[in-house]
């Protein structure tokens, strides 16, 4: 049977994703946003798309909840973005209200769907959808690590001069200054990362992944990032509807995994129709679980903050 993707919040990440999604294929699509008639436009011109890339499936633009009922997978990302001089952390209050509202909505109608949340600050919005929307853990995922590590091997894949494709990288923990890109596990076809580039080489290629979203705000100055945090999200998305049982870094609500309890976490996890079918242990150095702890601080700061 098709599959039912909702996109809540039309704006640039929103409306990116769609787009991602359709070329993907990945099934009917329902746009939503509280703005009327950007939803519903933008769906539109989505949707015309089919006769001339192979059809994808309908594209449905709406300011009505109704619309979305019976989702399989469900997408937040409703809220505002960074401008300059802007942490994600300043985002928080006004965004915990529209994910709540989001969230909550949106599990009325679609009990069943697995949630991915994209709005900032994510490790705080997924555990604020958490909160409001009664999923249990393994159906409700942020999304961070895909983009975080995606950036991370496009800075290593140049500074190596191989396809992106070809490096494996993983960054875990927080969706902010404090995330941890992985050193010891980054490799180029299973070559590792430590015997190519120097030790300078990739502590710059880190703090550039640290910082990659700002470097994108402070180009565009009137918002932040869209078309990789769009894909990001369908990727995720797309291992749910193809249960393909792919393994991608995805904040996760952790339950003693890593020694962490109560909090969503970017970690690596297997995605499939349940969602997040399982997070991946591994053992962490002594270095990494001291960073690791370092984003778990962030992110009670912020879980506190929400109110939740
Ligand atoms: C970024 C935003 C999406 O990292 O947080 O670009």
């Amino acid at each position: 049977m098709k599959k039912k993707i909702t996109i809540i919040g039309a704006g640039n990440v929103g409306a990116t994703a769609a787009h991602w999604a359709l070329a993907r294929r990945l099934g009917d699509i329902v746009l939503v946003d509280v703005m009327e008639g950007i939803p519903q436009g933008k769906a539109l011109d989505l949707w015309q798309c089919g006769p001339l890339d192979a059809y994808g499936g309908r594209v449905t633009g709406t300011n009505d909840y109704v619309d979305t009922a019976g989702s399989d997978v469900v997408i937040i990302t409703a809220g505002l973005a960074r401008k300059p001089g802007m942490s994600r952390d300043d985002l928080l209050a006004k965004n915990v209200a529209i994910v709540k509202s989001c969230a909550e909505s949106a599990a009325r109608y679609s009990p069943d769907c697995v949630m991915i949340v994209v709005t900032n600050p994510i490790d705080a919005m997924v555990h604020t959808a958490y909160k409001v929307s009664g999923l249990p853990r393994n159906r409700i995922i942020g999304m961070a690590g895909v983009l975080d590590s995606a950036r991370y091997r496009t800075f290593l894949a140049d500074a190596v001069g191989v396809s992106p494709q070809d490096v494996n990288a993983l960054v875990m923990g927080i969706h902010g200054d404090n995330m941890l890109p992985l050193v010891r596990l980054a490799n180029v076809g299973g070559v590792p990362i430590t015997d190519l580039l120097s030790a300078d080489k990739i502590a710059e290629i880190v703090k550039r992944t640290q910082m990659g979203g700002i470097e994108i705000v402070n180009h565009l100055k009137t918002g932040s990032a869209f078309y990789t945090p769009g894909l990001a999200a369908v990727e995720m998305a797309e291992a749910v509807i193809n249960d393909t049982k792919r393994v991608m870094a995805c904040a996760a609500y952790l339950d003693g995994e890593f020694s962490i309890s109560g909090y969503f976490l970017g970690v690596p996890v297997v995605l499939g129709e349940g969602g997040i079918e399982r997070i991946i242990e591994f053992k962490l150095t002594d270095d990494e679980r001291q960073a690791l702890q370092q984003s778990v601080e962030v992110v009670a700061r912020q879980m506190e903050a929400t109110g939740l």
